[in-house]
């Protein structure tokens, strides 16, 4: 179900945010809900995270612009942006992600999985839209991924933290989407893991310092897992997947709480996998 942040949740946001104390912050914050069971913990969906982070200014320059999907937003965004990403709010592994492009003015092309068709009448994408729209679905604007032989990448950057400790980026990897998928998700595209550097060089970013590209998109990502983290106590690891644009521009495509570690195996390199795993050792709280 479609879970809101309403404006007395939000009113407690801002002014717990003038108190700088983050453990009273998150018990009231957790507790301040009137329809919320004191005990069940915030919403993890894709759409809660977002609304979240958005309320950083910091931030919301690299989150695409989202979305509940809609009739209306649907065409707002299409006209707007061209090219859109519709997506199940509580979904993870590429399930369920589309894309629809604007070709021309009548004429929009649907892509799922690697499959594409074109619908060229307003009646068939608002029934098809209106299918969409009955199952909690985001929609996004397609951020212009950057590719490696014709195939957009994106990055699993790996954020986490030991009890009383800040938060570090303790690894990240490339995913190259299979052949004819938008979506980069290993298993549903059949896609490859590569190092980042790798992707970096052989992309069109490989004319911009590697070293800024990535020390950029540590800045983003632990500003992003600090800015959940209050709302989320109970997290240590966060798998961020994010992204850089053809011009380079970082972008936070979603922030997974349970992120597969093994992805970090199908590097050469084991380190940062053995690294990643020691935060997990004695955990505590558990
Ligand atoms: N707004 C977007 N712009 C470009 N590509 C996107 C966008 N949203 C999703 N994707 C692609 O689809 C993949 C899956 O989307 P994601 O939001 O990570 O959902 P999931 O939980 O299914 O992994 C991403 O890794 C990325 O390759
Ligand atoms: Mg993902």
């Amino acid at each position: 179900m479609k879970q809101k942040l309403t404006t007395s949740n939000l009113k407690w946001f801002s002014l717990m945010n003038a108190i700088n104390c983050s453990g009273l912050k998150n018990m009231i914050l957790l507790f301040s809900s009137k329809k919320r069971n004191p005990m069940t913990k915030l919403n993890t969906s894709k759409w809660t995270k977002y609304k979240l982070l958005r309320k950083s200014s910091k931030l919301s320059v690299h989150l695409p612009k989202t979305a509940w999907l809609r009739k209306s937003s649907f065409w707002r965004m299409i006209k707007k942006y061209r090219e859109i990403i519709i997506k199940p709010t509580g979904s993870y592994g590429g399930n369920g992600v589309i894309r629809i492009k604007k070709m021309d003015s009548s004429t929009y092309e649907i892509q799922d999985g690697a499959k594409k068709k074109n619908f060229t009448e307003h009646t068939q994408l608002n029934a098809y839209i209106k299918k969409k729209a009955g199952k909690n679905n985001i929609i996004q604007q397609r951020i212009p991924l950057a590719t490696v032989n014709d195939r957009p990448f994106d990055l699993r950057v790996m954020v986490q933290r030991r009890l009383n400790s800040p938060w570090e980026v303790t690894g990240k990897l490339a995913k190259v989407a299979g052949k004819g998928f938008i979506v980069t998700n290993i298993r549903m595209s059949s896609g490859k893991v590569v190092s980042v550097e790798h992707a970096l060089k052989n992309s069109a970013l490989k004319t911009m310092r590697a070293a800024d590209l990535l020390s950029q998109l540590d800045k983003v990502a632990l500003q992003a897992a600090q800015k959940l983290a209050p709302f989320y106590p109970w997290v240590r690891t966060m798998g961020i997947d994010m992204a850089f644009d053809k011009e380079g521009n970082v972008w936070i495509i979603e922030v997974n709480f349970a992120p597969m570690l093994e992805l970090f195996l199908k590097l050469k390199d084991k380190s940062m996998f053995h690294k990643m795993k020691s935060f997990h050792k004695n955990k505590p709280n558990k």
